[in-house]
């Protein structure tokens, strides 16, 4: 069980023809943190948004922003990611060749810096960056679309990262992003996860406020 649960919907799967109500809902819900999906149809095969518009998302939003960049070589817009208010960037491990570097200049920017591994990507490949990362965003599906199914290999990779952040010492999160709803949720907070992505599940709920409130007290 996780003390302190965090929640952060993902705005790819809210109603882009009326983004101001949907984010007024995330504003008077009880989610932590706005999680937001950049791509750049290289790194996924799909495009979501890009910065004119998260500019006037970051200014109705009033939570915290957690970005997930899924584009090759992210830190050429780690200025940009600062400049909308972020408090969180996450990068692609398969995305950056010189990681270490990534992410220093994440964390020399002022933001806190998180590294994403892709289902086929091995925790193990963590253990000489988990001291200075601050989050690990886990995809329990391959990043892209929203609406996917969860694969259920990533709660074994929950565990392996939590072992690894007790043996060293890390002080790092553990984000689940793909396929989280309440059922999946709670295999996930049972298992390890401190922080819930959810898309789907959240802005196509009847009521996204009671959903984000139910997921928040997942035990
Ligand atoms: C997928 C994105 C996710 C996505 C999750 O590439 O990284 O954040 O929005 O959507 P759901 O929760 O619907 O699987
Ligand atoms: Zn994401």
């Amino acid at each position: 069980m996780t003390k302190d649960l965090k929640i952060s919907p993902s705005l790819l799967s809210a109603d882009f023809g009326n983004l101001k109500a949907d984010l007024e809902k995330i504003n008077r819900s009880e989610a932590d943190w706005l999680h937001i999906d950049i791509m750049d149809g290289v790194f996924v095969p799909n495009i979501s948004f890009g910065f004119p518009v998260l500019k006037y998302v970051a200014e109705l939003c009033e939570k915290p922003l957690d970005v997930h960049l899924m584009i090759v070589q992210p830190e050429k817009f780690i200025r940009e990611v600062k400049d909308l208010g972020s408090m969180m960037m996450n990068v692609h491990y398969e995305a950056c060749p010189h990681l270490h570097r990534v992410v220093q200049q994440i964390k020399d920017a002022g933001m806190q810096a998180g590294v994403t591994l892709n289902p086929a990507t091995p925790v193990s490949l963590l253990a000489d960056i988990i001291s200075d990362v601050d989050m690990v965003l886990l995809m329990s599906v391959n990043p892209g679309f929203g609406g996917q199914k969860f694969i259920p290999h990533t709660l074994n990779k929950v565990r392996e990262l939590r072992e690894l952040i007790a043996r060293t010492g890390s002080q790092a999160l553990i984000e689940v992003d793909g396929g989280v709803n309440l059922q999946t949720g709670a295999q996930l907070v049972e298992t390890g996860a401190d922080v819930l992505v959810a898309g789907n599940a959240v802005f196509k709920a009847p009521d996204m406020v009671d959903m984000i409130r139910q997921m928040k007290n997942l035990k």
